[in-house]
Formats: structure tokens, C-alpha cells, sequence
């Protein structure tokens, strides 16, 4: 029983709050990590059922990694899952996290969703992935509310700043007026729905466009 959906629905352990929309957007993402020793990096740990449904999901060899500012999310450790106490902007804080556990094949923000906080955690974060690995932030609605210092094309917000990432994830092409950068040769694609964006890494080879076939 993999599906998470169906294990959202039938959850009878710690608490998970989570919009609909967002279970096939994991599945596309994650499923590829099923059985595989992998980290898992969630930011933000709630009421701590996330941590446990990433924990099923993602089988045995999986070790889900939890940080969240509040003291009492320690409870929610148990086997395969650890929890550290830190602020998500603070990159000294981040930099023992991955010390201790190592680069993250999956993050997955959803801690304080304040702009601040998602750019200063991705900026840290993002260039110290690996090949195939998988950035998502979700709750991004908050990109668009003044009270998250969002705001509709608000400069700085994360929603801006992902079309900014699109050019940059193009810049190959751009003739000269973008000059390509780690992210552009690090990232593979960008995927955005409604309140999440997933980035998947990945180094490009060689770009160029071959024609096969006979005539
Ligand atoms: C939306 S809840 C997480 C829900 C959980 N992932 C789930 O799906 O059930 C957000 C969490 O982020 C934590 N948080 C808020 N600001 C934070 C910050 N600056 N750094 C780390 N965690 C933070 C809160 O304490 C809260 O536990």
C-alpha cells in the first residue's frame, strides 16, 4: 500500500494537515525514492504525522530528517525518524544538520513560509545538493500574502523569484543577455503548481539538438 492518498485517509497516528492537491504532486516527485536509502529533510514538522507518512512511504531504508523551531517536536522522534531544534534561516544551524545526517536527496519546506525564511533556506540548501535530488516548497499561497511579505509580483517573494529561476534555467539560450549559473547547469527542471514548486537537480550534459531518421 503505497499510495499516499489512501494512507493519508486511513492515518490513525500523529496528526497530519496537509492540502489534497498536494499527495500526486509527492507521489510524482518521490516515488522514485521508494525502498532507497535516502535522507529526507522536511522543514517544519507540525504535529509530527508528516514525518510518519514519509516514514511509510518511503519504506525502511529511508532516515526522515525533521527541523522545526519549537522545543517539543523532539517527541516525535522514533526509529528512522530525528528531529532537530533550529531556525530554518539560520544556515550555521542547517550546516549541523547536514553534517550530522548529510546532503539531503529530498527537501521539503514546509516551515514557516515566510519569503525570508524559504529564500535564505534555499539559497543555503539548494547548491548543496546532489545529482538527482528533488527541492520542494509548498504552502506557496503565502508568496501572495503581504503578511508572509509576499504580495502579488511582490519583488523577493519566492514565487518571483522561481520566474526569475525559469530564465535562469534557460539561460543557455538566451544569446548572451543571461549569463548561465550553477543553477542553470545543476538544475534540471522546474516543476510549479497550485502553492508548491519542486525543483529536480540534475548536471546537463552536452546541449544540442541532433536529428535522426531516414529522408
Ligand atoms: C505547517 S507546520 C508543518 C506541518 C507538517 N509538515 C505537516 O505536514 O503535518 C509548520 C511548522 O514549521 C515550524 N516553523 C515555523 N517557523 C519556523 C522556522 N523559522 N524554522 C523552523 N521551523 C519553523 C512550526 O513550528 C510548525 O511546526
Amino acid at each position: 500500500m503505497n499510495s499516499l492518498w489512501l494512507d493519508f485517509l486511513t492515518n490513525d497516528a500523529r496528526v497530519i494537515h496537509k492540502w489534497k492537491h498536494y499527495f500526486p504532486i509527492y507521489e510524482r516527485h518521490f516515488s522514485r525514492f521508494v525502498n532507497r536509502d535516502v535522507v529526507f529533510l522536511e522543514i517544519g514538522c507540525g504535529q509530527g504525522g508528516s514525518l510518519q507518512m514519509w516514514k511509510r512511504f518511503l519504506g525502511p531504508h529511508a532516515r526522515i530528517v525533521g527541523i522545526d523551531i519549537n522545543e517539543s517536536c523532539r517527541d516525535f522522534e522514533e526509529d528512522q525518524i530525528s528531529v532537530r531544534i533550529g531556525n530554518q534561516s539560520d544556515t550555521a544551524f542547517l550546516k549541523t544538520v547536514i553534517e550530522e545526517f548529510g546532503v539531503p536527496d529530498i527537501v521539503l519546506d514546509d516551515g514557516s513560509h515566510y519569503m525570508g525564511d524559504l529564500s535564505a533556506t534555499f539559497d543555503y540548501l539548494y547548491p548543496l545538493l546532489d545529482r538527482n535530488t528533488v527541492y520542494m516548497v509548498e504552502d506557496l499561497h503565502t508568496a501572495y500574502w503581504d503578511e508572509y511579505e509576499g504580495g502579488l509580483r511582490r519583488a523577493g517573494s519566492f514565487i518571483e523569484r522561481c520566474k526569475h529561476f525559469i530564465d535562469e534555467l534557460n539561460a543557455d539560450h538566451a544569446r548572451g543577455e543571461l549569463e548561465p549559473t550553477e543553477f542553470t547547469r545543476t538544475t534540471q527542471s522546474m516543476h510549479v503548481y497550485d502553492s508548491i514548486v519542486a525543483f529536480e537537480k540534475g548536471r546537463h550534459t552536452a546541449k544540442f539538438a541532433p536529428k535522426t531518421g531516414r529522408g
